[in-house]
């Protein structure tokens, strides 16, 4: 694996491809990237994947200067599985040698809502940074998470927008044994609180037995399962039924006649916000 930390690097190395799979993250890399760019190799050639924590799409209370940074780790974990030939580790200078004040801003219908109400500006400075990804490595195709389900919309809806001839891949959520989804964040979590955690993924799991047993009152399969979290310690910042298509909520109607939704979360356990989702499909 190359790894190359300069943009001239990067285009020396990518010359000429045409069916370059990217897989953009943050580093601190876990089994979920891991297996975002196994997925990469499978669509195209070369896999590039690029690690960099984006100081844009933080907000000024949230964890930039404590995101952990692993450079050295991460490079050991990409050569044992042997599916990234380029791995693109920028420092900031390089990606942001002036202030970046020309911004991708999403839709406020889609960028303004569920995360986007929560952390302001935080699609803004994804759709920013990844613009800039795409634009440095010009990838054929680019894999994102569903563990991160309002990225992978305004991602593939940025990139529909602008025509950037970019497909989007979307992976399913990776979790651990018992059902929480993996994320950096998670090494935040003080023993009591990761044997919690759990909770967060068995309250989507609720809310869809609930859908699909018939029960098409929304509010109360989501007070329900908000109070089930407040009740033992978390402070719940949302947990919303929507559509998939558009991240809407749908009407009672929609419910009952199929229409496919996705349940999302967010929530504190002590000072550590986790997120995740759940498609639910009645068929
Ligand atoms: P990061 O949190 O490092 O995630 C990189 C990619 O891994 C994203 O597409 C994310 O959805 C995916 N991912 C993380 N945990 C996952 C899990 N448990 N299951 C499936 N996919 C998972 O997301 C970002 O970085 C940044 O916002 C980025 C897109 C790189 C822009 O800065």
């Amino acid at each position: 694996m190359k790894v190359v930390h300069t943009i001239e690097e990067l285009r020396d190395q990518l010359r000429g491809q045409l069916r370059v799979a990217f897989v953009p993250t943050m580093g601190n890399l876990h089994q979920a990237h891991l297996s975002l760019m196994k997925m990469a190799r499978q669509h195209g050639d070369p896999v590039v994947a690029s690690i960099f924590v984006n100081r844009l799409q933080f907000g000024p209370n949230e964890d930039f200067d404590k995101y952990p940074r692993t450079l050295a780790a991460d490079i050991e974990k990409l050569e044992r599985e042997r599916d990234v030939y380029v791995l693109f580790a920028p420092n900031e200078k390089e990606m942001y040698p002036e202030p970046q004040n020309f911004r991708i801003q999403p839709p406020a219908d889609l960028g303004g809502i569920l995360e986007g109400e929560f952390r302001p500006g935080f699609f803004d400075g994804v759709s920013t940074v990844v613009m800039k990804l795409f634009s440095c490595v010009q990838p054929s195709v680019a894999v994102f998470g569903k563990k991160d389900y309002q990225q992978l919309m305004v991602v593939r809806n940025m990139c529909r927008q602008f025509q950037l001839p970019v497909r989007i891949l979307a992976h399913e959520t990776v979790r651990d044994a018992d059902g929480l989804a993996l994320s950096s964040r998670n090494m935040y979590l003080q023993p009591a609180e990761r044997a919690e955690a759990p909770q967060l993924y068995a309250c989507l799991l609720a809310v869809r037995d609930g859908i699909l047993a018939g029960n098409a009152d929304i509010a109360a399969l989501e007070a329900e399962a908000r109070n089930r979290l407040a009740g033992r310690g978390w402070d719940v910042d949302y947990i919303s039924l929507r559509r998939q298509r558009d991240l809407l909520a749908p009407t009672a109607d929609e419910v009952a006649e199929g229409e496919p939704l996705v349940v999302l979360a967010a929530a504190k356990l002590g000072s550590t916000r986790l997120i995740d989702n759940l498609e639910i499909c009645k068929k």
